[in-house]
């Protein structure tokens, strides 16, 4: 196999990823895509950062071992501890917060909410990756839902669990939106995108940012860039691996709409101590 006919790794903690994984077959249809699911370990945005860099580290091997030409951590989570793992990845990677910040930066707003689970919000990294790019120019705003992830991954298409979500929703955005007049979201969860239309239900004037938008453009210029695109005419499906539940995934898979799920496998999760 041709280095340019390897696929495009993503990883995530839970079915999150599939919200990236539809941004990059919109803009790289030909592309071969590889994504990692760690089910057994979902919702990580409340562990302790000492796990979730374990866990992320799994991960990153999985993608190594299978020669992956180019890495999109999805999830925002990994994100935030992405440089722990960057020893053990030859290929070019692509992170969730860089992404989304690029975004935010290149909007232009002055008032910025940023939503994502509790970890991201106590990281920081947002906020520093924002101001960095526009120092003084923008103010954010961040709130960190504990719920939310885990309600969006085994509640689509369930009436009682969107019902949660929506109120998950509202304690997050209500003050940001009431008091403090963010111009635009940042959706800082993979999950997150997965209930838009939910979000827009609920806030019709609010702009939504998705990083997954910023970070397939990123993509698809660093692989132009590199002469690694596969060519036009192909057409490149999904392999989706999971240490969690495979009937769950592939269902998910097709709720949201993946195209060409070419298998949902299990694959053997981390032990811990
Ligand atoms: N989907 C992940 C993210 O983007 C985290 C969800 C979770 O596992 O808590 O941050």
């Amino acid at each position: 196999m041709t280095e340019r006919e390897r696929p495009i790794g993503i990883l995530d903690s839970g079915i999150g990823g599939f919200s990236v994984v539809r941004q990059v077959q919109r803009l790289l249809p030909g592309e071969e895509l590889l994504y990692f699911g760690d089910g057994a370990h979902v919702p990580y945005g409340n562990h302790p950062a000492q796990k979730i860099v374990a866990l992320a580290r799994y991960m990153f091997r999985f993608m190594q071992q299978r020669r992956v030409k180019a890495l999109l951590v999805a999830c925002n989570t990994i994100s935030c501890v992405a440089e722990q793992c960057m020893d053990l990845v030859s290929c070019p990677v692509f992170n969730a917060v860089q992404a989304g910040a690029d975004a935010v930066a290149a909007l232009g707003v002055e008032r910025v909410g940023v939503i994502s689970t509790v970890f991201t919000h106590n990281c920081r990294t947002y906020p520093r990756e924002i101001l960095a790019r526009r120092p003084g120019e923008v103010r954010v705003y961040s709130c960190g839902c504990p719920h939310l992830a885990r309600l969006v991954e085994h509640s689509l298409g369930d009436g009682g669990g969107m019902a949660q979500v929506e109120e998950e929703l509202r304690r997050a955005l209500d003050p940001m939106v009431e008091r403090q007049g963010i111009q635009c979201c940042l959706l800082g969860c993979t999950h997150y995108p997965l209930v838009a239309d939910r979000i827009r239900k609920l806030y019709p004037a609010l702009e939504l940012l998705d990083p997954a938008v910023e970070m397939a453009a990123q993509l698809r210029q660093a692989l132009r860039r590199r002469d690694l695109l596969r060519p036009g005419e192909e057409i490149g499906g999904v392999s989706i691996y999971t240490t969690g539940d495979v009937k769950e995934y592939a269902l998910r898979a097709q709720q949201v709409g993946l195209k060409r799920v070419r298998r949902v496998e299990a694959y053997p999760p981390l032990e811990l101590d």
